[in-house]
């Protein structure tokens, strides 16, 4: 018994998420939800706006970094289309849930919907902020930050299920970077030099609004 439990392989800890992808991923959960909640003061506008600016920032660049980022942070690694999404959902409705390293393709169609409501909340709120009579788009605006609001309430949702359902916390490789799978599927690089790249220009674009103010 004890040499067939040592024979076991279990699989090791390899690096999935780059830094860049995990800096995005917190940051842009900051600004939307700092943006959210500084939405209806007029005293705190300049949070407000400048939160909704770094939004748009972030997302452009993950838009770059999902084609020229590592394995699992690219579009072609993990955007599958609705029938893979449909299979993944059945898979998990009959116990026997697929595996994905990376996003799965349920997850990865929420990740296309929040960085599309994501650039349409920004694009709306500059809009807002350029004219003088803009209550259509004031209310086009809100509209997008509620639709985004669900799609991340249904985000961490459908994360803290799947994570009961594969019996894998989904949560903390988003700040290690790190899963359990074949020393073959590690990405062999973090990143860390582009994620703290990212971490500065925002540090030092909320200076100059702060600065300017
Ligand atoms: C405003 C709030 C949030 C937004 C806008 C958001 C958005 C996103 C986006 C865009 C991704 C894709 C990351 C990438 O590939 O670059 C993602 C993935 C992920 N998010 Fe969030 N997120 C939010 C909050 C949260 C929270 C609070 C949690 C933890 C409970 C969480 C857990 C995760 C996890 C685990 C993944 C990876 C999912 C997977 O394994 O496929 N997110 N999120």
């Amino acid at each position: 018994m004890k040499n067939a439990r040592s024979r076991q392989v279990s699989p090791a800890t390899v690096l999935v998420w780059d830094v860049p992808v995990r800096v995005f991923h917190w940051l842009l959960a900051v600004c939307f939800a700092g943006a959210y909640l500084t939405s209806e003061s007029e005293d705190w506008r300049l949070v407000h706006v400048t939160l909704g600016y770094t939004m748009a920032g972030l997302i452009v660049f993950r838009l770059v970094w999902g084609f020229i980022g590592s394995r699992y942070a690219r579009f072609s690694d993990f955007v599958r289309g609705p029938a893979a999404a449909a299979s993944y959902l059945r898979s998990l409705l009959h116990g026997k849930p697929q595996h994905f390293l990376g996003h799965n393709p349920a997850g990865a169609l929420a990740i296309l919907g929040l960085l599309a409501l994501g650039a349409a909340t920004a694009a709306t709120g500059w809009i807002v902020l350029q004219e003088s009579s803009a209550e259509l788009w004031e209310e086009v605006h809100e509209t997008f930050a509620n639709l985004m609001l669900a799609l991340v309430l249904i985000h961490i949702a459908a994360v803290i299920v799947s994570s009961r359902l594969h019996h894998e916390n989904l949560v903390a490789p988003m700040f290690s970077g790190v899963k359990h799978g074949q020393p073959e599927q590690a990405i062999r690089r973090g990143w860390c030099s582009i994620g703290l790249l990212v971490l500065l220009v925002v540090a030092v674009f909320w200076w100059l609004q702060w600065k300017m103010s």
